[in-house]
């Protein structure tokens, strides 16, 4: 079965030449992208959808979510609203409620979020463990989210539970736990924060699932300046993720990360990507990430959602990209970028094929996997110009009509 999409008044491919063509037209087989091109030049196809003018771009690729939980921290939010600071150990609330959620409840709630995801332009979801934090619900975690997003990252390294002593909780993270999920998940990830854990537990923690042959990957930097930036990028990580607080070696650590790399070809030494969560910025009243800064210094960059109910209780990249272009100085071109291609290149699943044999995601390139957001609006820029507006039109994922 082939479907062309034809009449696009702004084809946004983010690309190796970042194109963005006008009066194009795309053609799906399978899940499959097969054919790009001007509308005129169009081929024949089994089905003929006419975007009359709308903008069509790659899917977003959420690389950063945490949506295995159960229960709710409105009073959290409220407080926070109201003057107190975001502190860690409200993810012990959400994993009293986790743990006492049935499989059946979790898998509904999680099917819920990945819908809400999918309705608003998320195409490929990466999401977290962590809302566990001991052997049996982490793996139970594990296994639930593997049946629902693209990847998964094990984060029995989120909070130390109450009464337990840090290192024996290192020690199990380091091992049963980790013997536990293995199977379900592709990365490993740590909370690298005061509160959270040290960047010695967080060395031995990464060391640990990277010996296991997990992908790395950081919470860093978030609260306060901290070691998780440079950490990240010593052991090779993919990603670090949140980055509000960089000096200016943490910049050049992660711009020197790249310096293997050829960002006109997409190849050579990956560095270590760094993930903007602006919604999650706003939610907690820290400082937006400096996207612009890193970008400028020559860093990869992505923007991804972080939904999860503490600190940032939206799956909506649509508002990740707007206010990553309204109040963190990047232009339309490049929070797309971010929120498509540099979701991809965080979950190494921009080129090649993914631990399942799909296909490279976050840009639009014959072969790769036919994942696509069709806004209401001419143009990407009506993401910015009208913030906050129902801007997603339909949603293609693997092929299929999902929205
Ligand atoms: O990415 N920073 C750590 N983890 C989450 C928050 C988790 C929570 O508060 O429940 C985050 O912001």
């Amino acid at each position: 079965m082939s479907t062309l999409i034809t009449n696009i008044g702004e084809l946004m491919t983010q690309d190796r030449e970042h194109q963005v063509r006008r009066q194009a037209a795309v053609v799906i087989e399978g899940e499959r992208i097969s054919w790009i091109g001007d509308a005129a030049a169009a081929p024949a196809a089994d089905t003929v959808v006419d975007a009359q003018g709308r903008a069509v771009l790659p899917g977003w690729v959420d690389s950063h979510s945490h949506l295995v939980f159960a229960g709710d921290r409105t009073a959290e939010f409220e407080a926070r609203m109201a003057g107190q600071s975001y502190a860690a150990g409200g993810i012990a609330v959400t994993t009293g409620a986790t743990r006492q959620a049935s499989d059946d409840e979790l898998r509904r709630l999680l099917a819920a979020r990945v819908a809400e995801a999918v309705a608003g332009g998320t195409t490929y979801l990466e999401t977290k463990t962590g809302y566990g934090l001991d052997v049996h619900n982490e793996a139970r975690s594990a296994r639930i989210a593997a049946e629902y997003v693209d990847q998964v990252t094990y984060l029995g390294a989120h909070l130390v539970p109450a009464g337990v002593d840090p290192e024996d909780y290192v020690r199990l993270v380091c091992g049963p736990m980790l013997d536990a999920v293995r199977g379900q998940v592709q990365w490993a990830d740590v909370f690298c924060e005061r509160g959270a854990f040290t960047e010695d537990q967080s060395r031995r923690v990464l060391q640990a699932c990277r010996d296991a042959g997990l992908g790395l990957r950081v919470h860093g930097n978030q609260l306060g300046p901290g070691p998780g930036v440079r950490l990240a990028v010593e052991l090779g990580a993919a990603s670090v993720d949140h980055v509000n607080y960089l000096d200016d070696d943490d910049v050049a650590a992660l711009a020197g990360s790249w310096s293997g790399w050829d960002p006109a070809t997409g190849t050579g030494r990956r560095g270590t990507v760094a993930t903007c969560l602006p919604a999650c910025d706003l939610s907690t009243r820290q400082p937006l990430a400096p996207g612009r800064r890193l970008l400028d210094a020559g860093t990869q960059i992505a923007l991804a959602s972080n939904c999860n109910p503490g600190t940032s209780y939206t799956s909506s990249m649509n508002f990740c990209v707007t206010t990553a272009v309204l109040q963190m100085g990047l232009s339309v071109q490049q929070a797309v970028r971010a929120a498509t291609y540099g979701g991809a290149l965080a979950l190494g699943v921009e080129q090649g094929q993914d631990r399942d044999g799909h296909r490279a995601v976050g840009s639009i390139a014959v072969g790769h996997r036919a994942d696509l957001h069709v806004l209401d609006a001419p143009s990407a820029t009506h993401l910015a110009y009208r913030p906050g507006m129902p801007l997603t039109h339909a949603v293609w994922r693997r092929g299929q009509r999902a929205i």
